[in-house]
């Protein structure tokens, strides 16, 4: 296994099992692209409100791998029409299509079947591989789904060891909705955890290590950003240690449905962590 590897969605296309992330990438965020993509990084998540899509545009030009081993995603928001969205992210990224294209997050009114339409529209015209939803709660989702008899491939929703939820795991499994683990470093800021420094220290590996790892063995995708270029490395490093399973009890029972954004997390509770992320 490496950052290569694969997982399956419902669609049956591949996608990479780490991605990298893109928000608030403001240093040199094309020779960071680039050096991501040459340390082995293949997949990449942007969003319409970042402001990384050219960066990424221009990295995927730039990096001599073939179009087809990349796997870049993208968002609409919820106020945009999501047709036309979708082909102003691509003129922004300067490409032809993206592997997946996600609803940023729930509208505040309604489940945004509009948006779903578009990106059901997008995928069939070729636009987007695939399509899926970000900060969605189940209710939500099923509500999709039972409007448009269309699964959405991926949610994209925030997931540590500190806020997660295994009725969204069982959920998602159940419907062959793979997760996709944003912030999953706590957006820095519990990488100084005593119990997870505890736990790291045993595997002679760093916390944000110790992190990603856990998302790996819980078959969730994480999507992890870092501008420094040790930190791109050290994140990599994640495919050589497993973390015992009693050893994933103990980060289990550490979640508090906590929200690095502020609030609790966004797909449980509907008050809390909606933002600009
Ligand atoms: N769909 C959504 O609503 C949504 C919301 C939030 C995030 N996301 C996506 O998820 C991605 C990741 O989330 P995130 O950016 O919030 O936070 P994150 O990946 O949890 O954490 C990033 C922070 O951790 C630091 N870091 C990275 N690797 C480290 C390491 N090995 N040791 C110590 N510190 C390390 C980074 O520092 P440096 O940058 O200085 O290296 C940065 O400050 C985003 O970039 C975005 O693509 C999506």
């Amino acid at each position: 296994m490496d950052a290569q590897s694969t997982t399956s969605l419902i669609t049956g296309r591949k996608m990479p099992i780490l991605g990298f992330g893109t928000w608030q990438l403001n240093h040199q965020p094309v020779e960071t692209l680039l050096e991501a993509i040459k340390m082995g990084y293949r997949m990449i998540d942007t969003s319409g409100d970042y402001g990384t899509q050219a960066a990424v545009g221009e990295a995927v030009k730039k990096c001599k791998i073939d179009r087809k081993e990349l796997f870049i995603v993208t968002k609409v928001e919820e106020t945009d029409e999501a047709y036309s969205a979708t082909k102003e992210n691509l003129n922004q990224l300067g490409l032809d299509y993206v592997d997946l294209m996600l609803i940023h997050r729930p509208p505040k009114n309604g489940i945004g079947q509009e948006l779903w339409d578009g990106l059901i529209k997008a995928k069939r015209e070729g636009l987007t591989k695939d399509i899926g939803i970000s900060n969605y709660s189940i209710e939500e989702t099923q509500g999709l789904i039972e409007a448009s008899g269309v699964i959405p491939a991926v949610n994209q929703i925030e997931w540590t060891p500190f806020g997660y939820s295994f009725e969204m795991l069982d959920y998602c499994q159940a419907n062959r909705i793979t997760i996709q683990a944003y912030s999953p470093l706590t957006h820095d800021d519990r990488l100084d955890d005593p119990d997870l420094e505890e736990l790291a220290d045993r595997y002679g590996k760093t916390t944000a290590q110790l992190l990603l790892r856990w998302n790996l063995q819980m078959g969730t995708v994480p999507i992890v950003k870092a501008n420094q270029k040790e930190h791109l490395q050290e994140n990599l490093n994640i495919f050589d240690f497993e973390i015992a399973e009693e050893d994933m009890e103990a980060l289990y029972s550490l979640n508090e449905a906590y929200s690095s954004l502020g609030g609790s997390l966004s797909y449980i509770n509907k008050q809390g962590g909606q933002g600009e992320f």
